[in-house]
C-alpha cells in the first residue's frame, strides 16, 4: 500500500470544491437510460453517449474524477482517442466501478447483497496499471416493514470493507457506497435511523478489516423522506438531518464524503448539497471532512435528454453537463442559488 499515493488521490478529488462524475452505469443500467431516449442499448450507443460526456470542454474545472464502467476504460472517441487519455488531459482522475452488481441475499428474498470479491485483487492490479486511481463498490438497502435486516446490513458491510482493504493494498482509493434507497413511503426520520445503523456497521467492519480511513471516501445517500411519502421534505431539513446522521456515524478521520444523488432531480440535489454548506442550516461548522458530490443522474440527466442520440446536439448536451457540474461546485462552496438555473 502506498499511503502517500492514497492520500494524494483523496486530496486531488476534493481540491477546489470539485466533485466526481459517476458515469459507471453497468451495461444494463446504461441501456435503460438509452431506452428512455428511444435508443437501442448497443455497445456503440453506450460508447457514443459516453464520448459526449468525456469530451465536454472545461469539464475539469468542476470535476476532479470520473467513475467509469469496465467497458468504458477501453473505449475511444470516433477519431480513435482513448477516453482515459482525454480525461487525464483534462486533469480528471480515473475511477472504476469494481463490484459486479447485486444478487438476492440467500434466505432474504426481498434484500440484495453486492457481489464481486472473487478475483478482485487481480482486477484491481490491472485497473491500477491502466491508470485508475480510485474505485467504487455500491451496496443497496431498501426500507420497508422489517427491512433492512441485520443479515443484509452485516453481509454488505463486510463485503464493502473487504473491497476497501483490497483497494488500498493496490493503492486505489476505495469509494465505499452504502446506498439506502429512497423508494417507499417512509419518513425522513426512518431514513435517518436506517442510514445511521448501516453506517455504524460499515465503519465497524472497515476498522476490523484495517482500512485506513484517511485514504477512503464515503459515498452516502442524503437523508430524505421516501419518494412516495407525503411528508414535506424541505431542503434545509434534508441538509440538517443528513449532517446530523453523518456526524453521528462517520469518523472524523475519513478522507471525504461525496454524495450520490439517488434519483433526486439535478436542481434538488444541488440545493440540498448547498444547504449543507450554509451556516444557517444550524449544524456546527467546519465539518470534519470535505463534503462534495459524486452524482450520476443529477449530473447527466439533462445532457442525456438533450443529446437524444443526435450528433448535432452534442454541444448543447455538453453545455448542460457543464452547467450541472458548475452548479454543484457552487453548492460545495455554499454559493448555489436557483437564479443560476435560469441563466
Ligand atoms: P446517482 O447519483 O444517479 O444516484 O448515481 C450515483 C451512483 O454512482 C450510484 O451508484
Amino acid at each position: 500500500m502506498e499511503t502517500s499515493l492514497l492520500l494524494g488521490t483523496v486530496q486531488k478529488l476534493f481540491a477546489s470544491a470539485k466533485g466526481l462524475l459517476a458515469m459507471d452505469e453497468s451495461e444494463g443500467t446504461c441501456n435503460k437510460r438509452l431506452a428512455s431516449i428511444g435508443l437501442p442499448g448497443t455497445e456503440e450507443n453506450r460508447r457514443a453517449y459516453r464520448e459526449v460526456l468525456v469530451t465536454t470542454p472545461g469539464l475539469g474545472e468542476s470535476i476532479s474524477g470520473a467513475i467509469l464502467y469496465d467497458e468504458t476504460l477501453y473505449q475511444c472517441t470516433t477519431e480513435g482517442r482513448h477516453f482515459v487519455q482525454i480525461l487525464a488531459e483534462a486533469g480528471i482522475l480515473i475511477g472504476i466501478k469494481v463490484d459486479q452488481g447485486t444478487q438476492t441475499l440467500a434466505g432474504h428474498p426481498t434484500e440484495k447483497v453486492t457481489e464481486g470479491l472473487d478475483g478482485l485483487r487481480t482486477r484491481l492490479k490491472t485497473y491500477f496499471a491502466m491508470g485508475a486511481r480510485f474505485a467504487k463498490w455500491r451496496a443497496v438497502f431498501s426500507i420497508a416493514q422489517g427491512i433492512p435486516s441485520r443479515a443484509a446490513i452485516e453481509a454488505n458491510a463486510l463485503a464493502l470493507a473487504r473491497y476497501a482493504a483490497l483497494c488500498q493494498e493496490s493503492s486505489l482509493v476505495p469509494i465505499v457506497e452504502p446506498e439506502v434507497l429512497m423508494d417507499g413511503g417512509h419518513t425522513r426520520s426512518r431514513c435517518q435511523e436506517v442510514t445511521e445503523e448501516v453506517l455504524h456497521e460499515v465503519f465497524r467492519q472497515l476498522v476490523v478489516q484495517g482500512v485506513m480511513l484517511e485514504g477512503m471516501i464515503l459515498k452516502p445517500n442524503m437523508v430524505l423522506a421516501g419518494s412516495s411519502s407525503a411528508e414535506p421534505d424541505r431542503v434545509d431539513q434534508v441538509a440538517s438531518s443528513t449532517l446530523h446522521c453523518l456526524l453521528r456515524s462517520v469518523p472524523a478521520a475519513v478522507g471525504g464524503i461525496a454524495f450520490l444523488s439517488g434519483g433526486q432531480s439535478g436542481e434538488r440535489a444541488s440545493a440540498c448539497l448547498d444547504a449543507m454548506h450554509r451556516p444557517e442550516t444550524g449544524v456546527a461548522t467546519p465539518l470534519p471532512w470535505p463534503v462534495s458530490f459524486s452524482f450520476g443522474r443529477a449530473l447527466q440527466q439533462p445532457a442525456l435528454e438533450i443529446w437524444g442520440g443526435q450528433a448535432a446536439n452534442r454541444g448543447s448536451a455538453q453545455q448542460a453537463l457543464l452547467h450541472r457540474a458548475r452548479c454543484n461546485r457552487a453548492a460545495v462552496e455554499g454559493r448555489y442559488n436557483l437564479g443560476m438555473e435560469s441563466g
